[in-house]
């Protein structure tokens, strides 16, 4: 997907607020401004590095903080799982020996190369398999780190196992993502909306355990676990709820067709607007992160 994609639009006849793009794969929705904005249907769905730092570019800046807690040391080689377009991995290459970044998204992987990191597409649940392949190297890593990933992988235990083969002994695991409660309006509404629209509802997409629930995998998965949290980050949208659908909304839109995407989605920003948005018109998420260190025992 790229940006010029946005330029072939054609308003609904039936919500003037909302465009559709010619070639309809999968939907996306963008505001246009914080304030109840136009949104454009995209054409496909992948994450594209531009939107996705436009609608979320706070999922990395604000993970800075995780590369505190991992405090990487001058002669480590890290592991970045879902490194994203690298945006964070840049930051944590300058701090660490050496850096190598895996994401899901061929998209991603090829933004974080331009940035001159070290990537290749590998999901996290599948670390084993590229083990065997000899495209990563077992017990090479001194740490491995994850920002805003591990939500999007509910096979929370393969994960876990990859990243325990990974690691030297003693190595680290540290990071965070979506813990329980994690976006539950953004989810509701979502959900509702598909209701409203007569379609069927989705199976939740997301991981997002409690502490404890998380703590006993990685206990289980072979690792000493320092810190467990989970705490609460209400998350301002710099495009609102509708940016916000653009990029992750995908798993409540992508199996409709274009026409009941973008009602399903205007309807749950119609929703969300209740709860979301201020009187100035800015948007506020309900983030739940869970974040947590652990050793590979
Ligand atoms: C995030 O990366 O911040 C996120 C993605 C999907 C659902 C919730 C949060």
């Amino acid at each position: 997907m790229t940006t010029g994609e946005r330029a072939s639009t054609s308003t609904s006849p039936d919500n003037p607020d909302f465009h559709l793009c010619a070639r309809h794969t999968h939907v996306h929705a963008r505001a246009r401004s914080g304030v109840r904005g136009s949104i454009v249907v995209m054409t496909s769905y992948d994450w594209n590095a531009q939107t996705y730092a436009e609608n979320v570019g706070f999922v990395p800046e604000l993970g800075r903080t995780v590369l505190d807690l991992l405090d990487p040391q001058g002669h480590e080689l890290v592991l970045d799982l879902g490194c994203g377009d690298g945006v964070l991995t840049a930051e944590l290459a300058s701090r660490a020996g050496r850096v190598h970044g895996i994401d899901a998204s061929p998209d991603m992987v090829a933004a974080a190369q331009d940035r001159g990191l070290d990537a290749q597409v590998v999901h996290g649940a599948k670390i084993a398999e590229a083990i065997t392949e000899g495209r990563l190297v077992a017990g090479s890593f001194d740490a491995v780190f994850t920002n805003a990933a591990l939500h999007w992988i509910p096979a929370a235990q393969d994960v876990i196992a990859g990243v325990h083969q990974l690691l030297k002994p003693g190595g680290r695991f540290v990071g965070e993502f979506g813990g329980h409660g994690n976006v539950a309006s953004l989810s509701i509404a979502l959900h509702a909306a598909r209701r409203l629209h007569g379609v069927e509802p989705a199976a939740h997409p997301w991981f997002f355990p409690t502490a404890a629930e998380y703590e006993e995998l990685l206990r289980a998965g072979g690792f000493d676990v320092r810190l467990i949290e989970i705490h609460h980050r209400p998350t301002p949208l710099p495009t609102g709820a509708a940016g916000w659908i653009e990029t992750f909304g995908d798993p409540f839109l992508g199996d409709l067709d274009a026409d009941t995407a973008q009602a399903v989605a205007a309807t749950a920003v119609e929703l969300l607007e209740v709860s979301m948005r201020d009187s100035h018109g800015n948007w506020t998420a309900d983030y739940v992160r869970l974040r947590f260190a652990a050793m590979r025992v």
